[in-house]
């Protein structure tokens, strides 16, 4: 069996899911490695405390291989929205961002620029259709611009952005900020673009919650001062008690506390999981998905706004049908699972979603439309 049908053939959620975009079933790897590190931390034994705690080791070398990246340059985090924290706290200048973004975005950067004294501002856009243009990007720039934070995928408008192209427009300067949160793990990127990259797990790597992750380049590093950061993000080995070192000399200086190792566990059996399949693959499947999901659209006549060049998408779908809570409904009586927001339906398949999955969705809007 080719490693990405074994993949696929590790999706057990209830048919009719199709809700990646806000929650990810967690894989049977990550229930197994839950398991293992909790017996591990039920004996006491030191061997078994400290091989639990290996999993966070474990997490970070996934990941950052996953970004082509150096794991000392990964941390790990309760969630993105923290490790947005540890980005946005540090930071002078003024941070583009979308009004539009996720508040893990809006709050976080807003919240840090009012706690700065006037170090650090943010610079609003309304880019049309939440859409976070190279050229939305250039009309906002001026000397003072220090980083731009952006989602790669937007929750709402399932955009993708173009990362080498936004890089492009700020110059090698400025920061570029991504929260890869909607497509880490089944969008093929090159992340080197990015100075910081942010994402969990719980979604589409289906690693369950507790498992967000920031890396930080060392140009990150010289430019964000780790304000935020705790007793294990210090240059000194051991417990830095009785002094104040300096912060460490990587990405663990955004560190807090230590990780929580089931969570480290799920984040790393989810991690090595893509890994072994391939993002490329994965992120093949889950186009014949979103491909799938079009179709059905169109021939409901439902519009879509979403993009649909492969390119500029990921995973999710959005349906704009003239009564979308009806629509919603109808899905939700069929045992479909959406997300229903701000006019339209969201429609999020993964490479795992199976041909009865869809033949639900074609059979709930075939109802829908007849009525
Ligand atoms: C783009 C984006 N960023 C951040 C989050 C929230 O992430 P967390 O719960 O890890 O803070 C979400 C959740 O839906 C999201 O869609």
């Amino acid at each position: 069996m080719r490693a990405i049908d074994e993949y696929t053939a590790t999706f057990g959620e209830d048919a009719g899911y199709l809700n990646w975009a806000a929650f990810g079933p967690i894989s049977p790897a990550a229930t197994t490695a839950l398991h293992d590190t909790a017996a591990l931390l039920a004996t006491g034994r030191a061997d078994d405390i400290g091989a639990a705690s290996g999993n966070d080791d474990a997490a970070r070398r996934d990941v950052a291989a996953l970004l082509d990246a150096d794991a000392d340059e990964v941390t790990l985090h309760p969630s993105s929205t923290h490790a947005l924290q540890q980005a946005l706290a540090g930071l002078d200048g003024i941070v583009i961002a979308s009004a539009a973004e996720f508040p893990s975005v809006t709050i976080t950067l807003e919240r840090a620029a009012s706690a700065s004294a006037g170090r650090l501002a943010p610079r609003w856009i309304s880019p049309a259709g939440t859409r976070v243009t190279p050229e939305a990007v250039v009309a906002a720039l001026d000397p003072a611009v220090s980083a731009l934070v952006v989602s790669h995928v937007d929750f709402r408008s399932g955009y993708r952005a173009d990362l080498e192209a936004l890089r492009e427009a700020l110059g090698p300067e400025r920061l570029l900020i991504v929260d890869a949160v909607q497509s880490f793990g089944v969008v093929d990127e090159d992340w080197t673009a990015a100075d910081v990259v942010v994402g969990h797990g719980y979604k589409w790597l289906r690693a369950g919650r507790g498992s967000g992750f920031a890396r930080f380049t060392a140009q990150a590093r010289e430019r964000i001062r780790p304000v935020l950061s705790g007793r294990i993000a210090t240059a000194a080995a051991g417990l830095p008690a009785d002094a104040l070192p300096e912060p460490a000399p990587s990405g663990q200086a955004y560190a807090v506390s230590a990780a929580d190792p089931l969570a480290s566990a799920q984040l790393a059996a989810a991690a090595a999981e893509i890994r072994a399949v391939g993002v490329a693959d994965v992120a093949a499947v889950l186009a014949e998905r979103v491909d799938a999901v079009l179709d059905i659209a169109d021939r409901h006549r439902i519009p879509v706004t979403s993009p649909r060049e492969a390119a500029r998408r990921a995973g999710i779908v959005v349906l704009a049908p003239t009564d979308p809570e009806r629509v919603g409904a109808a899905l939700a009586a069929s045992g479909i699972a959406v997300t229903v927001r701000d006019g339209a339906v969201r429609v999020s398949p993964h490479a795992g979603t199976s041909a009865d999955t869809l033949g639900m969705l074609d059979e709930a809007l075939t109802g829908v439309v007849n009525s």
